[in-house]
């Protein structure tokens, strides 16, 4: 496969990537940097080709995605790119009728709050989703030695989408389920973990040489709660991935008290937001695992000194750390000023140039 390990195998492109040896835990040439959401409305180019279309439309259409995908790879000089998709694609692709709504995010049409509401999350198969298989193929030709992060929404993120309806600040309806109806709140974790894990195979299998999986909002969860009633349909799809051998990366915010958990549940490299410093979270995360994190995505909103000053706080933290990969805590902020984004990868190469 593209991203075999070179014991006795060809060396890939994208195999020696200070990207996929930072999440290997290896020596690097320089920290790598990618950033969560860097390719979207913060560049001009992506406004220009997204006009009149659509969202969930754009990630059906290879060309497109393909385009925008690259877009931040040209004009910060990333470590990696992310597959541009949504988290809500492979619902999308199920036949559920749901839509992501400008400036509001992912709306179902009638939630998922009942035994029988179940019975509409089919299985997905490689054949619903051609144009991702068609649109990593094109990408990993484009990429050459640069790595493609594949991605999907964790079971309890996506499963707070669906009871609820719509984004929501305290997921009522999704944790009464959960604390009122633990049985079908697991067989729906359940299903959906099911779905994400064909859907990150598709991924790998068409060229992908890591993946990273969003639980955005399992910060809502007590960490007794997580353990029992959320990380098992984690584990579960981090576990139908591990044969690939590639790197498997963690993602929430507002995790801090499950950042150990987020690593148990399978991830080569947990994802912290920018509430908890780098070596602290590694102290919580235990040995074997390296981090991806963490600069407050609003820093990038101050002067060049101060996003210096800031930036080099996070990497004084990473200094003992296994494995670094240098992100924002949580996504690029549609105003932010992309050229702030490509002023920090250069100071982040240029200052831990070894
Ligand atoms: O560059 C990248 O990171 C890849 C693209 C990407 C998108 N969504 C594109 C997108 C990724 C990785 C996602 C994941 C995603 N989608 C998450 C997890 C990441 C996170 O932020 O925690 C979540 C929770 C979603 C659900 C979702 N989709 C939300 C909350 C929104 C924002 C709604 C809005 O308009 O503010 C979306 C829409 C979305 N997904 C956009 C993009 C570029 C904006 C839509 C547009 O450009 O018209």
């Amino acid at each position: 496969s593209a991203n075999a390990s070179p014991s006795g195998q060809q060396p890939t492109a994208t195999y020696d990537s200070a990207f996929l040896k930072a999440c290997r835990r290896e020596a690097v040439p320089h920290t790598p940097v990618w950033f969560m959401r860097q390719a979207g409305r913060s560049l001009p180019e992506y406004r220009k080709v997204r006009e009149g279309v659509p969202m969930l439309e754009s990630c059906m259409r290879p060309e497109l995605v393909t385009e925008i995908t690259l877009q931040p790879v040209r004009r910060h000089n990333v470590d990696a790119a992310i597959y541009f998709s949504d988290i809500v694609v492979p619902l999308k692709a199920i036949g559920l009728d749901l839509d992501i709504k400008p400036g509001v995010g992912p709306v179902v049409e009638q939630p998922i709050r009942t035994r029988a509401d179940l019975a509409r999350l089919r299985d997905l198969t490689p054949e619903d989703v051609p144009y991702v298989t068609e649109a990593i193929g094109q990408l990993t030709c484009e990429l050459g030695a640069t790595p493609l992060i594949g991605f999907a929404g964790a079971p309890f993120t996506l499963a707070s989408y669906l009871v609820e309806g719509g984004p929501s600040r305290t997921y009522e309806n999704a944790k009464a389920m959960m604390y009122g109806d633990p049985g079908l709140w697991a067989d729906l974790l359940d299903r959906l973990a099911d779905i994400t894990a064909v859907f990150l195979k598709v991924q790998i299998e068409a060229g992908a040489s890591a993946v990273q999986l969003f639980d955005s909002w399992a910060g809502a969860l007590a960490p007794a709660d997580y353990r029992h009633s959320v990380m098992p349909a984690s584990a579960k799809v981090f576990e139908a991935v591990a044969g690939y051998g590639v790197p498997r990366i963690h993602f929430g915010v507002g995790t801090g008290e499950l950042l150990k958990l987020m690593g148990e549940a399978g991830a080569d490299v947990v994802g912290v937001d920018w509430r908890v410093p780098l070596d602290e979270a590694q102290r919580r995360v235990g040995p074997g695992r390296a981090l991806q994190g963490n600069l407050d995505p609003t820093v990038l909103f101050t002067g060049k000194d101060t996003v210096e000053a800031k930036a080099r706080e996070v990497l004084d933290a990473a200094e003992g750390l296994e494995g670094h990969v240098f992100n924002l805590g949580h996504g690029v902020l549609p105003t932010t000023d992309p050229d702030a984004l490509t002023r920090l990868v250069e100071y982040v190469h240029t200052r831990t140039a070894r």
